[in-house]
């Protein structure tokens, strides 16, 4: 895709990676591809905010050779090091050997960890100002939103906001601006690359918009480094992102689970009836048939996560045990919750499941309820109960 030009003089130069599919790792499951943006800055000062992953710098050079040669780039600006971010690094410097890097003194350390060659670092901190002619950008450190090194960068002139990954989604699209595309899409996204990147931060979240208010920046754009530029609707992503920082949750429930003989599933289905008879939305999701990143995504804004396992071999089985150890990492505030399911000659998965919810700061506000072997037509109503008075503790 060709450079595209976001405001008078500012161009996008990224690239999109349509066939990625897991991100961190295998941990998060980009469904959607994602897309690797940077930003050239064509001033007095020829500046470029942001690289791209080491696979995609040809394609992002390619970019900028349509607007300037890459030689005469003054400044890089590295708001983050991450290697989708900055595996482009060496390779663009080889093209552009005279520029000079901005990036947080935290962002400098991690840099010289990453890449061992001469280049020519100044580190900057908030309320710094890079002239670059006409035009400045000012620094605001944005550390661990979502690494030590991160920061965003601020264009007054043209009320434009860099913030790296913050605000992102993982969503490949030929068309690189929000109004462009479906706001829906793009809306669950952006939740989805919150809750599975952005949750474990979002007591710092909160804190850095409130930082951004009290400084007066006036947002008419915001660029993202990964997905949609927020042309029409930059207000709609920080309002989602402060009831998301703040665990602002809706009248909802998750249910996860897993089973051997069903027997769990149709307590599930029980404990779902009853939530429902309190105006409860519930999703419902059997883990192993499902992807885990659907899964937190629905947490997020849900206030119970009731979580539920037949015993096999006196614990959960296993791939509970993966959404719950996803659960820990990414510590979702505020939530309640409670346990249940069946066994058959020992016990064992609802004690180790309370305990796993309990390390990921779940309140647990019900003693968990166990049915052995086969649940009866008592069983049921039981779990039907249960439900339900889980289902008056939510607002
Ligand atoms: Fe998109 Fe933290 O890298």
């Amino acid at each position: 895709m060709s450079a595209k030009e976001i405001k008078k003089g500012v161009y996008w130069v990224g690239t999109v990676d349509w066939d990625l599919r897991q991100f961190h790792g295998p941990s998060y499951h980009t469904k959607r591809g994602t897309t690797y943006n940077s930003y050239l800055i064509v001033d007095e000062k020829i500046t470029l905010v942001d690289i791209v992953d080491a696979d995609f710098v040809d394609i992002m050079l390619n970019n900028i050779r349509e607007i300037v040669d890459p030689s005469k780039i003054d400044y890089v600006v590295v708001n983050h090091v991450e290697p989708d971010h900055s595996g482009g690094f060496p390779r663009l410097m080889e093209e552009a050997p005279n520029a000079k890097v901005y990036c947080s003194k935290k962002g400098k350390d991690a840099m010289l960890q990453h890449y061992f060659g001469d280049y020519s670092y100044e580190t900057v901190k908030t309320g710094d100002v890079l002239e670059l002619g006409n035009r400045s950008l000012k620094f605001i450190e944005a550390s661990m939103l979502h690494w030590p090194d991160s920061m965003f960068c601020y264009m007054e002139e043209e009320s434009l906001l860099f913030p790296n990954d913050a605000f992102g989604q993982h969503l490949a699209s030929s068309k690189i601006f929000d109004d462009e595309n479906d706001m829906c899409t793009i809306m669950e996204e952006a939740k989805r690359y919150y809750a599975n990147i952005l949750a474990p931060f979002s007591g710092l979240v909160v804190r850095k918009i409130d930082e951004i208010v009290k400084m007066g920046l006036k947002i008419d754009m915001i660029a993202p480094s990964h997905g949609l530029i927020w042309r029409s609707n930059p207000e709609k992503i920080i309002e989602k992102y402060m009831e998301w920082g703040k665990g602002e949750t809706t009248k909802k429930a998750v249910i996860a689970y897993d089973t051997m003989w069903n027997s769990t599933e149709r307590m599930a289905r029980a404990v779902v009836d009853g939530l429902s008879s309190e105006g409860v939305e519930t999703k419902f999701y059997r883990v192993s048939k499902s992807d885990v990143n659907d899964i937190t995504t629905d947490i997020l804004d849900a206030k119970a996560v009731l979580v539920a396992s037949s015993t096999i071999n006196n614990t959960m089985i296993p791939d509970v045990a993966y959404l719950l150890e996803e659960l820990i990492g990414l510590r979702f505030p505020k939530k309640i919750g409670a346990s249940f399911g069946s066994y058959g000659w020992g016990k064992g998965a609802v004690a180790s499941i309370e305990k796993r919810m309990k390390d990921a700061k779940i309140d647990i506000v019900k003693e968990g309820l166990e049915v052995k072997f086969v649940p009866t037509e008592e069983d049921l109503k039981a779990c039907y109960e249960f439900g339900k008075e889980i289902g008056k503790m939510i607002e």
